[in-house]
């Protein structure tokens, strides 16, 4: 990997919805938050349009479409209903992402196998629709060569169990198996030609081992930086993820 790799931050502003609907009124903005993320040093935004809307709303996705300049990852279920969403909208790309039991697998990505003659159809109406394609998965073998065949260009792994077990005992056994995956995986999507993303669970604690994998080239972190604003401010929390990612990727 050339020392010229710059680690893409996306920034994903649900939570920051999640606070306003507490309340159910305008604050705080999630869209306000995505351009203070953009002034951070973040890439991207990312934003998840869930099925029962219990953070951000179709008028957010609306008002991100048109008022952010940095790209918009749109976060969604492989419905017809958001199909149709993402296809007014046309964001940069679509990260498709298990909501209901069913399409999930047993740690928590997408049923790619099972779920494959379900999922085609919407990534090939995505892909026609010129948004880039992501799928969200667990980091394993069975599940890239699966999004291989879904023909999407890009695979987000899902860092969750990583993070988790990090978190117990960064030295640990689990924590190592886990990295490994994460490797292996990423090591694995470069070999099928994939672009690579991660996410799920990142903190201050767990971004350096997953920044540090050379084929990874993008990182979707949301609730950990809208937590950590409450103690330091948005903007510094994402300079501190910033400058975390740039060290452990350089
Ligand atoms: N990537 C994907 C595909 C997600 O669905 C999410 C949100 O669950 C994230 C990244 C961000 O996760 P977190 O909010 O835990 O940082």
């Amino acid at each position: 990997m050339s020392m010229s790799r710059r680690l893409r931050l996306g920034v994903n502003i649900d939570h920051v919805a999640t606070i306003r609907n507490a309340r159910g009124g305008t604050h705080p903005d999630p869209v306000r938050a995505a351009l203070l993320a953009a002034a951070a040093g973040a890439d991207g935004i990312t934003a998840h349009l869930r099925e029962d809307r219990r953070h951000i709303s179709d008028d957010d996705i609306a008002r991100l479409s048109h008022e952010i300049v940095l790209p918009l990852n749109l976060e969604m279920a492989a419905t017809a209903e958001m199909l149709a969403i993402a296809v007014r909208h046309r964001p940069h790309a679509a990260c498709i992402v298990p909501e209901k039991r069913e399409e999930v697998t047993t740690e928590g990505g997408l049923d790619v196998r099972r779920g494959a003659d379900r999922l085609a159809p919407t990534v090939a109406a995505l892909q026609d629709a010129g948004i880039r394609v992501s799928l969200f998965i667990e980091p394993n073998p069975e599940d890239l060569d699966a999004a291989k065949g879904l023909g999407a260009p890009v695979v987000e792994l899902h860092t969750g169990a990583f993070c988790e077990a990090w978190g117990r005992d960064s030295a640990g056994e689990d924590a190592q198996r886990e990295l490994r995956r994460l490797q292996d995986a990423a090591a694995h999507a470069a070999a099928l030609g994939l672009e690579c993303h991660a996410g799920h669970g990142i903190g201050f604690d767990t971004v350096a081992p997953v920044a540090a994998i050379p084929t990874i080239v993008e990182l979707n972190i949301g609730h950990f930086l809208v937590g950590e604003a409450i103690f330091v401010g948005f903007e510094a929390a994402i300079w501190r993820m910033r400058a975390l990612m740039d060290r452990a990727s350089a």
